[in-house]
């Protein structure tokens, strides 16, 4: 815990347009170019790809209702595809994996930015090569906020803590262990632990309350994060998980720890204020999933609590209401229209594995093998309700039960039933594991939302 924790710049739009019906539409440029980081004092630089040459990338900021064109230039030197995880963007510009920007190119993503609340992300998502890019850098925050979480009065500004999880390996020269060059084709875990590119980064903070936003950007690492004080190690302090994937929960759950695998987000209200004047370790249990563990993998950054609050505001001197909102959960849905294994080698891309009516309403079953790893799979357009797991946990985390999530973690030796209204739009859109390296090597397939009768 020898660097501070850093975060990415926030973005903002080269101009602003109208569109024919007044309502205004932000345009952003981002460049996707190598840059030199300093990640080890004592060792040489280190070559990532990132948005704006900033590893994670710059943070958008959005609100709902204010559409956005962001243009994604390619100063690389591989192929890219940009996704925004989290949002239901319309197919020809959700980062289709085979819809590849090459170097010297640039394509302009529509977002529309009309869902609640949420924290998104944007990623690279091109064919094979998906791992490789993210893992050199790209991917960033976005943002989502709308009237509804205002109303709330969550901790914001300083108080609201964007962390990006990012488990890497480091030659001894300070070079990226690079996963194609060497063949990996399974996982890339990981001995170092980095939070918004910073290895095992220190934070201070006020003995108050914050936000906290946890993305794990992967590759392929899970963790099962708990809190401890510096003076009651291996006592883990409770805390409230309040938002998922797809923005706030149903309710508020207090929990001691969190299960986050790659590509989920989960929010969380933390309370400093019993600790001021002592250190706050974020820890990873060990022995997750099938995760390999290191030396210092059971680690993940401190919080160093100070003596004074500077700014009381939307400190919830309350605590946050029993109902935080209308969860839209689809109704509920017996039959199950399509069953999957993910095994490997059992995802092609070449076919579309469902077809889904658009605005039906559909149940389908993920199944993981005994043996072998976890799967965090990402189904892309929609907000998708976790109705049961069976096998492995034996049962839902009870923030799970609250929550409508697109990524969902398939332990091994675990089925899950998973619920969603495919809508608003038809297409093609993509279906995967999330531990990137198993995306590249098959893992990834289509569905196809269409108003078409067979
Ligand atoms: Cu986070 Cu298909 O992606
Ligand atoms: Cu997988």
């Amino acid at each position: 815990y020898t660097q501070p924790l850093a975060f990415g710049d926030e973005i903002q739009p080269k101009y602003t347009v109208t569109n024919s019906d007044g309502s205004p539409l932000d345009y952003y440029e981002v460049d996707i170019k190598p840059v030199q980081v300093q990640i080890y004092p004592n060792l040489g630089k280190t070559r990532l790809v990132g948005y704006n040459g900033q590893v994670p990338g710059p943070t958008f900021r959005m609100r709902q209702g204010r559409e956005a064109v962001v243009r994604f230039v390619n100063h690389g030197d591989r192929a890219n595809s940009v996704h925004l995880h989290g949002s239901y963007s319309r197919a020809p510009f959700d980062g289709w994996a085979d819809d590849t920007t090459e170097p010297g190119q640039y394509k302009d993503y529509y977002y529309p930015n009309r869902q609640n609340a949420r924290t998104l992300w944007y990623h690279d998502h091109a064919v094979d090569h998906t791992a490789e890019n993210a893992y050199y850098g790209q991917a960033g925050f976005y943002i989502l906020s709308d009237a509804q979480e205002d109303s709330l009065g969550l901790p914001s500004g300083n108080y609201d803590l964007p962390l990006a999880l990012a488990a890497k390996r480091y030659n001894t020269d300070g070079s990226l262990w690079d996963p194609e060059a060497n063949g990996e084709t399974v996982s890339v875990f990981g001995d170092v632990i980095h939070v918004n590119g910073v290895p095992w980064p220190y934070h201070k903070v006020e003995p108050r309350k914050y936000r906290m936003r946890f993305l794990n950007t992967g590759i392929s690492r899970s963790y099962q994060l708990y809190f401890e004080s510096s003076d009651a190690v291996g006592k883990q302090i409770p805390f409230t998980v309040f938002a998922s994937d797809a923005g706030l929960t149903l309710n508020p759950v207090q929990t001691n720890d969190l299960y986050i695998s790659v590509a989920e987000r989960w929010e969380v209200l933390f309370d400093f204020s019993a600790y001021a004047g002592k250190n706050i370790t974020l820890r990873n249990n060990r022995k997750v999933a099938a995760d390999d563990d290191f030396n210092s993998t059971d680690s993940v950054m401190r919080f160093m609590v100070g003596d004074t609050v500077t700014d009381t505001n939307n400190n919830l001197p309350n605590g946050l209401p029993q109902k935080l909102r209308d969860v839209p959960f689809p109704p509920a849905h017996a039959p199950i229209e399509y069953a999957f294994k993910f095994e490997r080698s059992n995802g092609k891309w070449e076919r579309i594995l469902a077809k889904p009516p658009r605005g039906a309403v559909q149940k389908w079953s993920l199944a993981n093998s005994a043996g072998g790893w976890s799967h965090p799979i990402h189904i892309h357009l929609v907000d998708l309700q976790i109705v049961s797991r069976t096998g492995g946990r034996g049962a839902l985390m009870p923030y799970e039960k609250v929550a409508l999530k697109d990524v969902m973690w398939l332990d091994v030796n675990e089925q899950i039933e998973v619920v969603a209204r495919y809508a608003p739009w038809d297409g093609v859109y993509m279906f995967h594991c999330h531990n990137l390296i198993h995306e590249d090597h098959e893992m990834l397939t289509a569905f196809n939302v269409t108003a078409l009768a067979d």
